[in-house]
């Protein structure tokens, strides 16, 4: 069993290595991030004393209680339908290992977080997509969705708001596609790890569809990727006992730390959402103020999220592109890593001066790039008429 080159997180691992030295990152997809500090600030002073008195144990492979209810309240659901992960990397690890029967398919978002689709295939399944169009400004098409599924389709999985494009999925499409999956005994996975951050129409939580199975986190909407706690939420008690084993295999559970830092989390998370939506919001508006005039970047407005997937107009893969932003100190994550290569994705979920002077200076070099090409392509045109291919070749390189 193999798994696919990871090529998102292989690409973000080089902002460690001496070969670059980046000075502004928009490689992550979560929000604005917190120090250990500052979390604990927001619980006031007997926080730090609490934390010290916590025994360094094995928690509970569920969860603790305290957390599992502190989730369930956020979501809506009951303590005895959470499941806590070690992040929602083995929410769906645990999923799609449930799912591997012989003979099996998923339906799965293309573009999409590669899990999704290099998880399942190293497990045996057959990987079926639907495609988000950016000229469909990226949404689901139920009907397609629909049309991939069969007999033997073990489970569609949506993602909303998704990654990379921000795009929301409507809350009546989502209810067809749940109502589809139920009548066919189907299973309807939700990944909403960015809920509820929303810069256009929100929705309710996917926790809401009674036959759904949620995948939520602390490391997107809640800001918090080092903590890697994670939930899945499953009416389907069989299917939670089933996630609980494989757990037990995978990772045993968190750690009491971690877990008493995400109880925390949620009893501040009204501080938690507004520092990433008012920071996230200003971002877009820099975002929108800057491409909404340029001819060679093409995008769609992100409705949710941390995350835009433009495209370049003429350009069919951004990789060399990105290379060259990498070596000067600015990483961007070509779109290859979501196998869109003329896309780029850019976070914008980090603190708005900072953001602001990054992306100064990322639109700067694409109006370099843009202009350098602009030249190239001119003088190019003008040897057209005696160039002969070798010619053409060495000019084009
Ligand atoms: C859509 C989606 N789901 C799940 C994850 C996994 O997140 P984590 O394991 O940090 O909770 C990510 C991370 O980028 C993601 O984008």
């Amino acid at each position: 069993m193999r798994f696919e080159p990871f090529l998102l997180d292989q690409w973000i691992e080089r902002k460690f290595s001496p070969e670059w030295k980046i000075e502004h990152d928009f490689s992550a997809s979560s929000g604005p991030s917190w120090t250990l500090g500052e979390l604990l600030a927001l619980g006031g002073e007997e926080s730090i004393e609490q934390l010290l008195r916590t025994p360094i144990v094995y928690p509970s492979a569920a969860g603790c209680a305290e957390l599992r209810s502190a989730v369930a309240e956020l979501e809506g659901a009951s303590p005895d339908d959470v499941q806590i992960v070690t992040g929602a990397q083995e929410g769906l690890l645990a999923i799609f290992f449930a799912a591997a029967e012989p003979g099996a398919n998923v339906v799965l978002p293309h573009p999409g977080f590669a899990p999704f689709t290099a998880v399942p295939r190293s497990f045996g399944l057959e990987v079926r997509q639907y495609h988000l169009r950016p000229e469909n400004q990226f949404a689901v098409d139920v009907e397609e969705v629909m049309k991939l599924a069969d007999a033997r389709t073990a489970l569609v999985l949506v993602n909303s708001p998704h990654n990379p494009s921000g795009a929301v999925l409507a809350e009546t499409d989502r209810r067809a596609l749940h109502d589809f999956c139920a009548g066919r005994r189907i299973q309807f996975v939700c990944d909403q790890v960015f809920h509820p951050i929303f810069h256009g129409p929100g929705t309710s939580t996917a926790a809401t569809l009674p036959n759904a199975t949620i995948v939520g986190d602390f490391s997107k909407a809640l800001c918090l990727t080092g903590l890697r706690v994670g939930w899945i939420i499953d009416r389907d008690h069989d299917r939670l006992e089933t996630y609980r084993d494989a757990r037990t295999y995978f990772t045993v559970s968190n750690s009491p730390i971690t877990e008493w830092l995400a109880v925390l989390a949620v009893r501040h998370r009204d501080e938690v959402y507004a520092r990433a939506r008012d920071f996230s919001a200003a971002n877009l508006q820099r975002i929108e103020s800057s491409w909404s005039s340029t001819s060679e970047i093409a995008w769609v407005k992100p409705q949710g999220g941390f995350t835009v997937f433009p495209w370049l107009r003429g350009e069919r893969d951004t990789r060399p592109l990105c290379e060259r932003l990498g070596a000067r100190g600015i990483l961007a994550v070509p779109g290859d890593c979501f196998d869109m290569p003329s896309h780029m994705r850019i976070g914008f979920g980090t603190e708005p001066q900072r953001f602001g002077m990054g992306f100064d200076r990322l639109c700067e070099e694409l109006e370099a790039y843009f202009a350098e090409r602009h030249r190239q392509s001119h003088h190019l045109n003008q040897l057209e008429p005696i160039a002969s291919d070798a010619e053409r070749a060495i000019h084009v390189r």
